[in-house]
């Protein structure tokens, strides 16, 4: 039998490492397990990202049903090649005018419209200042751009700015998300514009969580603090949330789309996004505008279940309630499954060691007997399990 000697003189096979990480996983309270959804099962979700509700919404599943009979299952190639349709140009078209922006390029995930964007606009010999509230999404980036990253603290300002000082480089770019995936609070989007611009460093900001629940009709922070459109700034989103859809998009600059498409390699190398995506992002789109008052009524019920719950007041659509301990925070939220209310639990690496937590988010259709339904279960739940 074959088998390769570490440094250490650890004799291993294959994987049968597997076995011993999986084992370190679950005493550490950190094993994850999939449960499938059964269609109109009755639990009462509050954990999507489906702030607006919309991914349900008759006219958005209609939209994906055309999308698919006109154009098939899938896009059948790199957007390059042949998988760009008349539907992703118009949703491009459209995505830019709602963001108040020249142009937009849109990826078949958010996640890869990060890593692409950021790929595309530093490499090596450049600086890349991350938040360290980034999302993994815009972290991988910095990490396969290959260009020295350096971290700072979440929404400090001031440490932006000794990087750019400190850190002669050919480009500068600094990334976060706009509201923090975690927990929903609010970057200082204006301050770190403030500090890219001094600095001549490219902002990049990620609106994932903001499109449909912040900014004037929903259209992100970027837009509430009156800079879309501006210069040296990048917008990213994701067509997976408020959108109900999937898929991601950049925005920008027309000199940046067409850098984009010559550039950004999980464009460059990926399936173009689904046509049935497309259509149901664009129908989603159409209603956002249409019915603004779904993003109001999205705030709202985070205000209403974070009162009930007497956790502080949301910037947006997420509240989180910090449990500590991974097994407790596990346990509570398998006791509100039971009760039917699902809940998300972030736990290591998605959150700081001994900040694990149950993390609700709201959406635009959920009733007030809902609301009040499910913030009765989860506060038994974490009662039950010493939380509380
Ligand atoms: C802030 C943020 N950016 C990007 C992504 C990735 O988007 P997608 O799920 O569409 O790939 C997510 C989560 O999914 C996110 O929370």
């Amino acid at each position: 039998m074959v088998t390769s000697t570490t440094v250490t003189g650890v004799q291993q096979r294959g994987l049968s490492w597997l076995a011993g990480d999986a084992a370190d996983r679950r005493a550490a309270g950190l094993h994850r397990e999939l449960r499938a959804r059964a269609a109109g099962d009755r639990l009462l979700n509050l954990a999507s990202n489906d702030y607006l509700g919309l991914s349900t919404h008759p006219d958005v599943v209609a939209a994906a049903g055309v999308a698919a009979a006109d154009f098939g299952g899938g896009a059948g190639a790199s957007r390059l090649v042949s998988g760009t349709t008349g539907l992703h140009a118009a949703l491009e078209a459209e995505l830019a005018d709602f963001f108040g922006t020249e142009a937009a390029l849109v990826f078949s995930s958010g996640y890869l419209g990060n890593v692409g964007v950021i790929g595309a606009l530093a490499g090596r010999g450049d600086l890349i200042v991350s938040d360290a509230g980034s999302h993994a999404s815009l972290i991988d980036g910095c990490r396969l751009s290959r260009a020295e990253v350096v971290v700072v603290d979440r929404g400090d300002v001031q440490a932006v700015r000794d990087a750019l000082a400190s850190h002669p480089a050919r480009r500068a770019l600094v990334v976060t998300d706009s509201i923090y995936s975690v927990d929903g609070a609010v970057a200082p989007i204006a301050e770190l514009y403030g500090a890219a611009q001094d600095f001549g460093a490219t902002l990049i900001v990620d609106e994932a969580h903001a499109l449909g629940v912040r900014g004037p009709g929903g259209r992100g922070i970027v837009a509430e603090q009156d800079l879309a459109g501006a210069p040296d700034l990048v917008v990213t989103t994701v067509l997976s949330k408020s959108l109900g859809a999937q898929g991601g998009a950049v925005l920008g600059s027309a000199l940046l789309r067409d850098h984009l498409i010559d550039r950004a390699r999980t464009f460059i190398f990926d399936t173009g996004l689904a046509p049935a995506a497309v259509g149901a992002a664009r129908a989603a789109l159409r209603i956002l505008r249409a019915e603004p008052e779904r993003v109001d009524r999205t705030r709202a019920a985070a205000r209403t279940i974070a009162q009930l719950l007497g956790a502080p007041e949301p910037e947006a659509a997420v509240v989180s309630l910090i449990v500590g301990d991974p097994d407790r925070a596990v346990r509570a939220a398998q006791l509100c499954r039971e009760r039917g209310v699902l809940v998300g639990c972030f736990r290591p690496p998605s959150v700081p060691v001994g900040t694990s937590r149950l993390r609700l988010t709201v959406r635009a259709d959920l009733t007030d007997d809902e609301i009040a339904t499910a913030a009765n279960h989860i506060d038994a739940a974490l009662r039950e399990v010493g939380a509380r």
